[in-house]
């Protein structure tokens, strides 16, 4: 078992220490003689949880009372459609960054509600990256502007945010909590949390009041901001379990920390195997240095029959999850806030192995 290292992009691996405390208070949650998965969601265990859950974020990432931090079902996609539906009104147009493949469903379901104004076109770029902050084109009175912080699946990342007249909303997926944020610049983050937060079925969803309360009224209960904040992300059931793990999480890494304590640690990890790639020719990075994600290390070998051969024996190495996206091919090693540094070295060390076999 502890050979086996997993590079999993989301569902992704979690601390080992978060996974032991859970299946040890599994049965029986703190004496209540029930596992916290059977309390109901109004009782004294889970509210504590939910309280504590949402503490450790605000703590965390330094957010202010202004916003509301949310727990929410139906991952980020969902947050695709709640967006413009809540934000988006007649007449208006909503900016939107194309970086990738991520933003680009973002804003196929902003267009299924108005109108899109493309302020930035990366996707097609080669090496991978995501637009410069200060060469946005920006629509004049725009309901918001929309980015995507890291393309989990090229490898992209902003390393600076725009400054914008329009709120910002940002899909924070696949970075959340692995490096500090001036959180005041957006008006609303959001983030599945099944890469850095815990296990799939929850969102998390840091919203300005104020900006909530100008969101359409016109919808469905259940898809507005408001309804989420009046009813302390309580509306309706809430993904209990998973909200459970995103407390114990949240808890590691206050324990660890913090996010500048682990963005150091981020920075070393992903720095060892750029390193690695650039001194050699063998293998090259499928991100533009200056954009390279911290999190999902993308990287390419000289044929794709090769990049098949190196996914192949690392897993049978017990390198778990190397494979490229589908949609793109190549290698990616997900190394979130939970992976451990001896990971990271073991991939070096089969990376020199394969290169000295096959280059
Ligand atoms: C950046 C980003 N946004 C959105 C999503 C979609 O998340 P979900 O599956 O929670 O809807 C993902 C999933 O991998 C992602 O990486």
């Amino acid at each position: 078992m502890s050979d086996i290292y997993n590079f999993s992009a989301g569902p992704a691996i979690l601390p080992k220490e978060v996974l032991r405390q859970a299946q040890e208070e599994l049965l029986d949650y703190e004496g209540s003689g029930i596992s916290i998965m059977e309390s109901s969601h109004r009782g004294a265990e889970y509210s504590a949880v939910h309280e504590e859950a949402q503490a450790n974020f605000r703590k965390l990432l330094s957010v202010s009372d202004d916003y509301a931090i949310l727990f929410l079902q139906g991952g980020a996609s969902h947050q695709f459609a709640m967006i413009p539906m809540n934000f988006l009104g007649k007449g208006q147009i909503a900016d939107y960054t194309l970086s990738g493949s991520w933003a680009k469903k973002a804003i196929a379901e902003a267009k299924n509600v108005g109108q899109v104004h493309l302020a930035a076109d990366t996707d097609k770029d080669r090496p991978t990256r995501v637009p410069s902050p200060d060469a946005l084109d920006l629509t004049d009175d725009a309901a918001y502007l929309h980015l995507t912080s890291n393309e989990t699946i090229s490898g992209a990342q902003w390393k600076a945010f725009p400054d914008s007249e329009a709120p910002i909303i940002a899909d924070m997926s696949s970075d959340i909590l692995s490096r500090t944020l001036d959180v005041s610049k957006f008006s609303l983050i959001y983030a599945g949390a099944q890469k850095n937060m815990g296990p799939a079925g929850v969102a998390t969803v840091v919203i300005r009041k104020d900006l909530a309360e100008q969101g359409a009224k016109d919808l469905p209960s259940i898809l507005r901001y408001q309804t989420h904040i009046d009813g302390d992300s309580l509306y309706h059931t809430p993904p209990c379990f998973s909200i459970y793990i995103v407390c114990l999480v949240t808890r590691w890494l206050l324990t660890k920390g913090g996010v500048s304590a682990m963005e150091k640690i981020n920075e070393e990890k992903a720095g060892a195997l750029y390193s690695a790639i650039d001194a050699t020719d063998f293998y090259t990075g499928a991100a533009d240095r200056a954009h390279r994600s911290l999190m999902n290390v993308t990287f390419n070998l000289p044929t794709p029959d090769l990049e098949a051969q190196f996914a192949k024996e690392a897993d049978a190495a017990g390198l778990k999850g190397l494979k490229g996206h589908r949609s793109v091919g190549g290698l990616r090693a997900s190394i979130y806030n939970a992976f451990p540094r001896e990971g990271v070295d073991a991939l070096l060390t089969f990376m020199a192995d394969f290169e000295k076999k096959n280059g």
